[in-house]
């Protein structure tokens, strides 16, 4: 009897990502896919390609190839749909957060998937309050540190309850109480996630699976952080 292998919560299939028309390809061919509940670091020297290569999975930037995204293409007419399955952590979370203070940016995230206004408030409460961030829920997102912005904007990635999360750097940063929290989030969830770091000893702490990105493509795919530790001599 066969069994039918999982679909992937992501896949790319021989994509090839350009910045600007003309240029050499940041993402060249590449192909790989994350299982649900894998969780892969994204791990590749500065400009290898994995900002290039989350903006590309979040419809942001046009590919050649194949995204399926929970068992979807990835196309220009689904995106949007298929990014409420997402929940992501740009590297520079200014870019993320709209809303006054912190609780109103983290409760929208639960708003705009149906729940009431006071549901969504008590949820962005409770994981706020679970990252550290208890004291500073109201305080006017401006006012608070880079560390504390990256923990509002990961309680809005995480609020969802995304099938699939592009973390981008997000221990970065963060002070070692910070990152231990956000290893524990990371931990109990069940979304498949990718997450790009130069931070090997948090990603071995919190994935199964390291993928290095080198010229474009997957250069090393392995489940033991050492091989990745000897190659780089961290
Ligand atoms: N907005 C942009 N416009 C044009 N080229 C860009 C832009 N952002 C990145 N690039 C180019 O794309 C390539 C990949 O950059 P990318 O930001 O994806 O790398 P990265 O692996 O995320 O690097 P880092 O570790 O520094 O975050 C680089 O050559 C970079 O110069
Ligand atoms: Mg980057």
């Amino acid at each position: 009897m066969t069994h039918a292998l999982p679909q992937a919560t992501l896949s790319f299939r021989g994509v090839t990502v350009h910045r600007d028309p003309g240029d050499t390809p940041v993402l060249r061919d590449l192909s790989f896919a994350v299982a649900p509940n894998e969780r892969v670091a994204l791990l590749g020297l500065n400009g290898s390609g994995k900002t290039t290569l989350f903006a590309a999975a979040a419809g942001l930037l046009p590919h050649e190839g194949e995204i399926h995204i929970d068992g979807q293409r990835l196309t220009r007419r689904s995106c949007q749909a298929l990014r409420r399955r997402m929940g992501f952590v740009f590297n520079v979370p200014e870019d993320q957060l709209l809303f006054p203070t912190a609780v109103d940016d983290v409760a929208f995230g639960a708003r705009r998937l149906g729940q009431s206004d006071a549901q969504s408030r008590d949820r962005a409460s409770a994981l706020l309050h679970e990252l550290g961030m208890r004291d500073a829920q109201n305080v006017p997102l401006h006012h608070l540190s880079h560390g504390q912005k990256q923990r509002v904007a990961l309680a809005g990635a995480l609020i969802g309850d995304p099938a699939l999360l592009l973390l981008d750097e997000p221990s970065a940063g963060l002070d070692p109480p910070g990152k231990r929290l956000l290893c524990a989030q990371l931990t109990q969830c069940d979304a498949a996630m990718l997450i790009a770091t130069h931070d090997l000893d948090f990603a071995a702490r919190i994935c199964t699976r390291f993928l290095m990105l080198d010229g474009g493509r997957i250069a090393h795919d392995t489940a033991l952080a050492d091989d990745i530790r000897q190659r780089w001599q961290w």
